[in-house]
């Protein structure tokens, strides 16, 4: 044990895994992706704040980043993202009657970000709601949807990881805001009968949190304490190390808990939020840099937008393919954090 809440200590005693049975699975059958049209180089960061391209470069892999413009809210970006994920599956929002969005900084404090989604999708039945676990929150709302995909407590379901974070980012603090980025991912999950096909879709999901470690992350402000939103604080390193554990034991559950190995995997989609834990995670998956989906360079660390923007990129491209095994994971403030296993 390195301190009271070190690294060796950090595992929960008990957490909530499930794995796919009998029943019903939720397929993938749509993804979409929006970035704010805004480039920011980290040449303009450094006329703002003592720092370099270089070393934002050699200790993050980041190169530029997007940024909403004025006027341009989470909710925009969501329903861009949403929309292509709704186009690409050949749905409408009159389709779909679940809509869980992640996010940390939503448009306002009431109502949830997914209601104004849900409107403008012209969705008017369902279920429509905010899940806030910061850069795991897409991991977390993918989990929340295939579970009542699963109960059967709805058919179609967008998940979607939208976030604003340059809202509160303080642009004098060099230790922050070289490293976030805003931006929107979401997909469509569809349920069908297990009996229906070969075993696919989410396969399984594991979630965890520590909230020992909410001071190492943080806003200095909040709707009860300040009225505010406040602006953004980290302690980098030591969110790094417990960023490489945390993914590592989030991808090893995984695995272990559906009989796979790390050969078996063809794709590992992880929140980008350095491209040093990223290399870092292979490392100690044993996992080629190959295999990885790496976007943190032009995308920053856009917070729970990552790993949707990341796998809209990775098939857009045509790296990963139906029927790829594809293994997400992330981590973020709290500490919260978790992984999926997807067939795509
Ligand atoms: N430009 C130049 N120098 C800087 C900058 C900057 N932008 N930021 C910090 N420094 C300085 C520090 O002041 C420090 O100087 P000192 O030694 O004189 O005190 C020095 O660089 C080294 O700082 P470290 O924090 O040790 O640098 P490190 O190699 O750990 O990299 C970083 C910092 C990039 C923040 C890294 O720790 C990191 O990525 N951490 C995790 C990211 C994170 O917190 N994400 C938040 C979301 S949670 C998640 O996504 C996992």
């Amino acid at each position: 044990m390195t301190d009271a809440i070190g690294l060796h200590d950090q595992r929960p005693a008990r957490h909530f895994n499930r794995t796919a049975a009998a029943g019903w699975i939720s397929r993938v059958v749509g993804y979409g992706s929006a970035l704010p049209d805004r480039r920011m180089t980290n040449h303009e960061l450094a006329a703002m704040v003592d720092t370099s391209d270089e070393w934002i470069v050699q200790r993050t892999g980041i190169r530029e980043r997007r940024i909403a413009a004025a006027g341009e809210n989470t909710s925009d970006l969501a329903i861009r993202a949403a929309g292509s994920a709704l186009e690409r599956a050949g749905l409408t929002g009159a389709d779909v009657d679940l809509i869980v969005l992640a996010t940390c900084t939503p448009d306002r404090t009431l109502p949830s970000t997914a209601t104004r989604v849900q409107a403008e999708l012209g969705m008017t039945r369902g279920i429509a709601f905010d899940v806030q676990a910061v850069c795991s929150g897409f991991v977390y709302a993918l989990a929340v949807a295939d579970n009542m995909l699963r109960l059967g407590q709805a058919r179609t379901a967008l998940v979607i990881g939208a976030e604003t974070m340059s809202r509160i980012i303080d642009w004098n603090d060099r230790n922050s805001c070289v490293l976030f980025g805003d931006g929107a991912g979401a997909v469509v999950l569809r349920a069908e009968h297990a009996e229906a096909g070969e075993p696919g879709g989410i396969l399984s999901t594991h979630l965890y949190s520590d909230g020992r470690h909410q001071d190492k992350i943080y806003t200095d402000g909040g709707t009860s304490s300040t009225q505010s939103a406040g602006k953004m604080h980290l302690a980098g390193r030591e969110v790094f190390l417990h960023a490489v554990v945390n993914l590592a034991q989030a991808s090893q559950d995984a695995l272990a808990a559906n009989g796979f190995t790390q050969d078996d995997v063809d794709w590992v989609v992880p929140h980008q939020a350095n491209q040093r834990i990223v290399e870092t995670l292979g490392e100690k998956l044993h996992l080629p840099k190959e295999k990885i989906v790496l976007t943190v360079d032009h995308h920053g660390n856009t917070s729970a937008a990552s790993i949707p923007l990341a796998l809209a990129e990775a098939v857009d491209d045509g790296r990963i393919k139906a029927g790829d095994l594809v293994l997400a994971a992330a981590m973020g403030s709290g500490f919260t954090w978790g992984s999926a296993l997807i067939r795509w």
